[in-house]
């Protein structure tokens, strides 16, 4: 397996007036051509400064302040702005929850897709808008030929979103991250639209970075599955094990909260408390205040341990084989 993406102990912190937040706070990724990796957790957990941060789109008063990020074998620390301008949008590629922050208002469809190519390729305006046009129709766009020629709005929510994430997909980037792409979007099309992107990664061997704060969405599309909570993964494995047999207390109470066929009726299970202030982050297990599992040793900040199956980071595990009443 080709390895893509290699992540290992990312840092970025924000440098504000009130304090340091640790928005990001060694955080290891690793993933391999093809594979669909999901970032799940609370708003405020450090999902999008994580993307960011991969795509080197750290503003002050926040940095990169430690870690190393690979891409392809490469270190991109040493990378200059016009080789990341190459690398953006080309080799990597990022969706965003609002199809806005990719899509040009005032430009029909058409233009802003050949647009996309030409800025990386050499190729003529013909062959250009026949891939945008052949992109189209893989992310289940009817009509192609039509959409071309449309603005952005004249296409309903979800349509736009197909059409951000069709430009994600056009130049066969090697990786995509995608943030909360379908956060904004009612569920019907929100399924359609995981069930194209996951088709498209595997006809494409594109590798991907799914962020979500909803586990059933993430567990619907990933590969493997990352846990943040407060700037850390706390817990990370293959999607099944990840779901079938939670090992930390928040990834259980995530699941628990996620709603099912046979809990129809029942009252879902909700996490106690509030997500932390990212500027007085408790001591030790930043999960501690809210953990129904908590023990002494928990003022103690937890590593990671592993079993043969996953990883998490917590001192009194959920126990294996304890399964989420599904
Ligand atoms: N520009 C900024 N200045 C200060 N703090 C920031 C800034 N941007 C993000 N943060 C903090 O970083 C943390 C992680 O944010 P983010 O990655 O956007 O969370 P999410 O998991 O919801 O995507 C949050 O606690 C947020 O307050
Ligand atoms: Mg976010």
């Amino acid at each position: 397996m080709t390895e893509i993406l290699k992540v290992t102990g990312l840092c970025t912190h924000f440098f504000t007036r009130a304090g340091v937040v640790k928005a990001v706070d060694g955080v290891d990724i690793s993933l391999n051509r093809g594979e669909v990796l999901g970032l799940v957790g609370e708003s405020g957990s450090g999902k999008s400064i994580t993307g960011f941060s991969i795509m080197n789109l750290i503003d002050a008063p926040g940095r990169m302040t430690g870690g190393r990020i690979s891409f392809k074998g490469r270190d991109l620390s040493q990378l200059s702005e016009t080789a990341w301008q190459d690398l953006r949008g080309n080799r990597i590629a990022m969706i965003f929850q609002d199809p806005m922050m990719t899509l040009n208002p005032v430009l029909r469809i058409d233009v802003q897709m050949i647009e996309a190519i030409q800025a990386h390729e050499k190729v003529s305006r013909t062959t250009a808008r026949e891939r945008a046009r052949d992109t189209l129709g893989m992310v289940g766009i009817p009509a192609p030929d039509e959409r071309l020629k449309a603005y952005p709005h004249q296409l309903s929510g979800g349509m736009r979103q197909r059409v951000a994430i069709a430009i994600a997909f056009l130049n066969k980037p090697d990786l995509i991250i995608a943030d909360e792409p379908t956060t904004a979007l009612d569920v019907t099309i929100q399924s359609q639209i995981i069930h194209e992107a996951q088709k498209l990664t595997r006809q494409t061997g594109t590798a991907m970075i799914w962020i979500s704060h909803d586990l059933a969405v993430v567990a619907g599309i990933a590969d493997q599955i990352s846990v943040m909570y407060a700037g850390r993964i706390v817990e990370h494995g293959p999607t099944d094990y990840v779901i079938d047999n939670p090992r930390h207390p928040y990834t259980y109470g995530l699941l628990g909260s996620v709603p099912s066929a046979n809990k129809r009726g029942a009252r879902l299970f909700q996490i106690d408390g509030m997500a932390p202030n990212m500027l007085a982050l408790p001591r030790g297990c930043a999960f501690g205040p809210r953990c129904d599992r908590a023990v002494d040793v928990c003022a103690a900040a937890p590593g990671m341990s592993q079993s043969c199956t996953q990883k998490f980071r917590c001192h009194n595990p959920v126990p294996e084989a304890v399964k989420v009443a599904k």
